[in-house]
């Protein structure tokens, strides 16, 4: 399983808050001074993670394997790499959600919501993948849907929420069920990257972070009119 490129930049960023924070501007490396102060912050992280060995990448993750392993970009975060923070031009975007459709699995017969109740469990769960101090512990609590963390979700939920994504409050109230809603839906749940081409939004089910049945339960949880989100 490849993790997501949001995951990475939020740890490449925090490594670069926590380091910068406490070291100098210099900082010898294999021979070399290297000026932390005129690299911008993607360029910093890269050098703290890679070169200076700010980060113990033989650390091992959840889904097996090591830190570096999940370095490793897969082929749709490298092209979005490349953008280096450019808005999306038309013919990138297109490669993009080409991979991202030809990638996709859909489930077996109809695509069927689940219960709302479980999906509610799920999308406030930000127990995930995290490594570094404190690693989520998969044999203590298994990890969750992470929505929580770049979406508003219904008016009960008590944990604050984080806003990368759009808010998603009411959000099968205004579309209903038609079958290109739970097509859609679906799509952007297994691979975000078929509709919004480099979105920060994770693979939640191509990458192995939820399972079909998962993505059932979060379905109902946003479409069902039952669902604390659509009152
Ligand atoms: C790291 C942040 C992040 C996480 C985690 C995340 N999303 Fe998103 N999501 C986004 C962003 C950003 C967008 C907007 C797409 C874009 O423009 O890139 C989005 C868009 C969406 C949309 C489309 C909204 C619309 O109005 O069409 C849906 C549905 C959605 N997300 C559902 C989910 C669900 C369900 C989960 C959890 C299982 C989830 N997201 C987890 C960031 C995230």
């Amino acid at each position: 399983m490849k993790n997501s490129m949001s995951i990475k930049t939020g740890l490449a960023a925090l490594i670069a808050v926590l380091t910068v924070s406490c070291t100098s501007g210099y900082k010898k490396v294999s021979g070399k001074r290297a000026n932390y102060t005129t690299m911008s912050s993607e360029e910093l992280a890269e050098h703290l993670i890679f070169k200076d060995r700010g980060f113990k990448l033989n650390q091992k993750v959840q889904e097996g394997g090591t830190m570096r392993d999940r370095m490793k970009q897969d082929e749709i975060q490298k092209i979005c790499s490349a953008l280096k923070k450019r808005q999306v031009d038309s013919s990138t975007a297109q490669k993009v959600s080409t991979i991202a459709k030809n990638n996709m699995l859909y489930p077996k017969g109809s695509i069927r919501l689940g219960d709302w109740k479980k999906g509610r469990a799920l999308v406030q769960n930000a127990f995930g993948f995290r490594v570094g101090h404190k690693t989520d512990k998969h044999s203590k609590r298994k990890p969750g849907g992470m929505c929580v963390n770049c979406h508003l979700l219904d008016s009960k939920m008590t944990i604050p929420s984080g806003n990368l994504g759009p808010s998603l409050r009411g959000y099968g109230k205004t579309r209903g069920q038609s079958e290109g809603v739970m097509k859609y839906t679906y799509e952007v749940i297994y691979n975000p990257h078929s509709v919004f081409p480099c979105t920060n939004m994770p693979r939640l089910g191509a990458n192995g972070f939820i399972n079909q049945e998962q993505i059932r339960d979060v379905m109902a949880y946003l479409l069902d009119p039952k669902s604390p989100i659509n009152q």
